[in-house]
């Protein structure tokens, strides 16, 4: 059975205060089943997370970055290295979020090497996957995401790839109150999860936790879950707001 995982990516948002109140507030609101029942996780900025992981007060609740560069050290200006968000404490790392495909211009290649260095690292990493509109009105889902699932973990043997967590967030679906119907979110799911078992086998194909994201709210998170191969939930605006966040978490269980 694949424990349920609940995950808030606050991209550019809070502030040092607010980011701070916000992970205490979902640290006390979850102590009774944070890590039992569902594991839950956190992507602050960069410049927050080591007050956000203190604020967190050993929780347990892992923290995470909302993005990683691949190089060890060295002259790349402005880039954080797997080491760095070791030190500070993070346990995971988003890799190829669609913000950062579609609108920084990240590629498969790019996001292949993030992968690859976060697992070499010792981080592990939240591949996201996820269609845009067009593609999925001119029937190209299933062509887009097994490309970028297949391109994402290129090279990867199989231990490798245990260390890693998908994320389906159909792009139509992100920010704008639309939501993946449950049907629509258990056929992407249940296409990566057989995906994963031609690439690699049965086994880790039934290991690998597949998250849903896009507008997941209170309201729609629980029949989301319930799919079959619908693991858990990347959340966005969501997980801003302490009682939403705490409400999703609940419906995991
Ligand atoms: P929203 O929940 O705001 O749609 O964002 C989803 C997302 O991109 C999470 O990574």
């Amino acid at each position: 059975m694949r424990k349920p995982f609940v995950a808030g990516n606050w991209k550019m948002n809070t502030d040092s205060q607010s980011s701070v109140n916000l992970a205490g507030g979902i640290a006390s609101g979850s102590s009774e089943v944070a890590g039992r029942g569902v594991d839950i996780a956190v992507f602050p900025p960069f410049v927050y997370l080591p007050s956000v992981i203190k604020a967190l007060n050993m929780a347990n609740i892992a923290v995470g970055a909302q993005d990683v560069y691949f190089e060890q050290n060295g002259a790349f200006t402005g880039e954080i290295s797997v080491s760095m968000l070791k030190d500070v404490g993070c346990t995971y790392a988003l890799c190829g979020h669609s913000e950062r495909r579609h609108v920084i211009g990240e590629t498969d290649e790019l996001i292949n090497k993030k992968v690859a260095a976060a697992i070499s690292g010792g981080l592990l990493p939240v591949l996201c996957v996820g269609e845009l509109l067009e593609e999925r009105k001119a029937s190209q889902t299933n062509e887009v995401v097994t490309r970028q699932v297949q391109n994402g973990l290129a090279g990867l043997s199989v231990e490798k790839v245990s260390a890693v967590t998908i994320a389906y967030e159909p792009v139509w679906a992100i920010g704008t109150g639309l939501t993946a119907t449950p049907e629509q979110a258990q056929q992407a799911h249940e296409l990566v999860r057989k995906l994963l078992a031609e690439m690699y086998d049965d086994q880790l194909a039934e290991e690998i936790r597949i998250l849903y994201g896009g507008s997941v709210k209170p309201e729609n998170a629980a029949e989301l879950m319930r799919q079959q191969d619908v693991d858990g939930s990347l959340v966005g605006g969501a997980s801003l707001k302490t009682d939403d966040f705490l409400a999703i978490i609940q419906a995991a269980l």
